[in-house]
C-alpha cells in the first residue's frame, strides 16, 4: 500500500498483482482403425472416464455419421461404452454463434456431468472449431476429445489449440483457446473425403515443406500423382511420412508459441492476404485454395527480392499447381494485395511480419514489402498462370 502525495491532497492506492499460468497437456496420435472392434484403444480412454457407467457425448459431422455412424455406434455398443449422439452440420456456413448454441443446448440436454463425462467430436475443421468453442464457453470449459476426419483437419485444425466460428463477414473472428485432452487420428477416414478437401489439406502440408521441411518437399514431388483419398488412407510409407512430417513440424512451432505470443509465425506463411481472398473470391475457394494462391504470390516475393533462385520459385509454383491447386485469383489485383496486407498488419500488431522463402524448407521475416514488390509478383504469377514458367524472366522488361 503507499500514499501518493500530491500538491494539495493524498491519493491513496492499493494493488494486488496474481500471476498463474495455464498448464496445457495433451496428446497428438495416429491411430490406424481407430473403430475397428478388435482395436480397444479408444476404449481405454473412455474406461479412463472416472465415474462407473458415466458416458461420452458425442458431436459428429453429418456426412461422417452417414459414412461411419453404424461403425461407431457399434464400437461404443461392443465396449458397453454409454453415448449420446449429436449429428451437426460441417459445412462453413454452419460454423457461427447458431450452431454454438445448438450444441450448448445439446450439452445442456444430456445432463452432462462436469468433469467425468467427456465430449467427443468427430469430424472436419469446422465442426471441431465449433464443437471446440462451446466445450470452452460452457462451464467455462469442459474436456473434449477431438477426432479428425478430413485432412486439413488431421495436420492443421485438429492439432492446436485455436478454436473458433466466423462472426459477421470475418472468418475465426470469434474465438478461443483451448486445447483438447487428446487428439486421435485415423487416416482410414480419409478414404470419403473429397478430392478437392483433400487437396484442400495437402495445401498446408505443402506450406510446411516450403518453409521448414525440405525433405517433406520432395517427398510431396514423388507422391504428387498420388496425393488421394485413397493413397492418403491406405498410409502406406510415403504417405505416413508425409503426414507424420507435416504434423511433427506444425507441432513444433506451435508448441513454444501457443497463445501466440510472438506474432512472428512460419507458420502464418501463405496467410497474409489469403483471408480477404477467401472471402472475395466468387466462386468462393476452399481455406487451403486460398493459401495456395498467396504461397504463390509469396514464392514469387521471395524470388523478386533475391531470397530464391528462379529454378527454386519455378519448382515450387510447379509443385502447387501440380497438386491441381489454384496458383492465382482475378480477384487478386495490386489495390486488393495493398489493402489485404493493411488488414494483415492490424492482425499482427502493426508490423507486416510477412514469412518469405529464404530456401526451400526455410524462412524469414519481412517488414518493408512496396507495392512494387507486390505488383512484380502479381505478373510472375500472372504469367506463370496463363504461359509456363519459361516465360517468367520477361517480368522485368
Ligand atoms: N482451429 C484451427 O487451428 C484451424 C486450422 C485450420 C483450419 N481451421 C478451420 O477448419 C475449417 C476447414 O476444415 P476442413 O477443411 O476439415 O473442412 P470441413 O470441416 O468443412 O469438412 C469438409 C467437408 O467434408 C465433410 N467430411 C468430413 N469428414 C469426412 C469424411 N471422413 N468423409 C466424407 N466427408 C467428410 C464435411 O461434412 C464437409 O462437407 C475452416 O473453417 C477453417 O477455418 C481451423
Ligand atoms: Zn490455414
Amino acid at each position: 500500500m503507499e500514499n501518493i502525495n500530491t500538491s494539495n491532497k493524498k491519493i491513496h492506492s492499493t494493488q494486488w498483482s496474481i500471476k498463474a499460468s495455464l498448464p496445457v497437456n495433451y496428446t497428438v496420435e495416429v491411430i490406424q482403425g481407430l473403430f475397428d472392434p478388435n482395436n480397444n484403444h479408444l476404449y481405454h480412454i473412455c474406461k479412463n472416464l472416472k465415474e462407473e457407467n458415466s458416458r461420452v457425448i458425442v458431436f459428429v459431422d453429418n456426412n461422417v455419421d452417414a459414412h461411419y455412424g453404424d461403425t461407431i455406434k457399434n464400437y461404443f455398443n461392443k465396449y458397453k461404452i454409454r453415448f449420446v449422439w449429436y449429428p451437426i452440420r460441417g459445412d462453413e456456413e454452419a460454423k457461427n454463434i447458431d450452431s454454438v448454441l445448438t450444441v450448448a443446448k445439446q450439452i445442456s440436454d444430456s445432463g452432462l456431468l462436469r468433469r467425468s463425462e467427456k465430449i467427443i467430436v468427430i469430424g472436419g475443421g469446422v465442426v471441431m472449431d465449433v464443437v471446440g468453442f462451446t466445450a470452452n464457453l460452457y462451464r467455462r470449459g469442459i474436456p473434449y476429445i477431438r477426432i479428425p476426419t478430413t485432412l486439413m483437419g488431421q495436420v492443421d485444425a485438429g492439432i492446436g489449440v485455436k478454436t473458433g466460428i466466423n462472426y459477421m463477414e470475418h472468418k475465426n473472428r470469434l474465438g478461443t483457446y483451448f486445447s483438447p485432452e487428446a487428439t486421435l487420428i485415423d487416416p482410414e477416414f480419409l478414404k470419403t473425403v473429397s478430392q478437392r478437401h483433400i487437396t484442400n489439406g495437402v495445401s498446408e502440408i505443402i506450406k510446411m515443406a516450403l518453409i521448414k521441411d525440405a525433405q517433406l518437399f520432395n517427398l510431396l514431388e514423388q507422391a504428387i500423382d498420388d496425393l488421394t483419398p485413397q493413397g492418403f488412407a491406405s498410409y502406406g510409407p510415403v504417405h505416413q511420412e508425409i503426414v507424420e512430417r507435416a504434423i511433427d513440424g506444425m507441432l513444433q512451432e506451435l508448441e513454444p508459441n501457443l497463445w501466440e505470443d510472438n506474432l512472428e509465425r512460419i507458420v502464418d506463411y501463405g496467410h497474409t492476404f489469403s483471408p480477404s481472398l477467401e472471402l472475395k473470391s466468387n466462386p468462393p475457394l476452399l481455406h487451403g485454395e486460398a493459401v495456395a494462391v498467396d504461397m504463390a504470390l509469396c514464392i514469387a516475393l521471395s524470388f523478386s527480392r533475391g531470397l530464391i533462385t528462379k529454378r527454386d520459385a519455378d519448382r515450387c509454383v510447379r509443385l502447387i499447381q501440380r497438386s491441381s491447386l489454384p496458383i492465382y485469383n482475378s480477384v487478386f489485383t495490386l489495390s486488393m494485395l495493398e489493402k489485404a496486407l493493411n488488414d494483415t498488419i492490424k492482425h499482427r500488431d502493426g508490423f507486416q511480419r510477412v514469412p518469405l522463402m529464404s530456401a526451400i524448407g526455410c524462412a524469414i521475416f519481412c517488414n518493408d514489402l512496396t507495392s512494387s514488390d507486390l505488383d512484380y509478383a502479381l505478373k510472375y504469377i500472372n504469367i506463370f498462370n496463363n504461359l509456363g514458367e519459361g516465360i517468367v524472366s520477361h517480368v522485368h522488361e
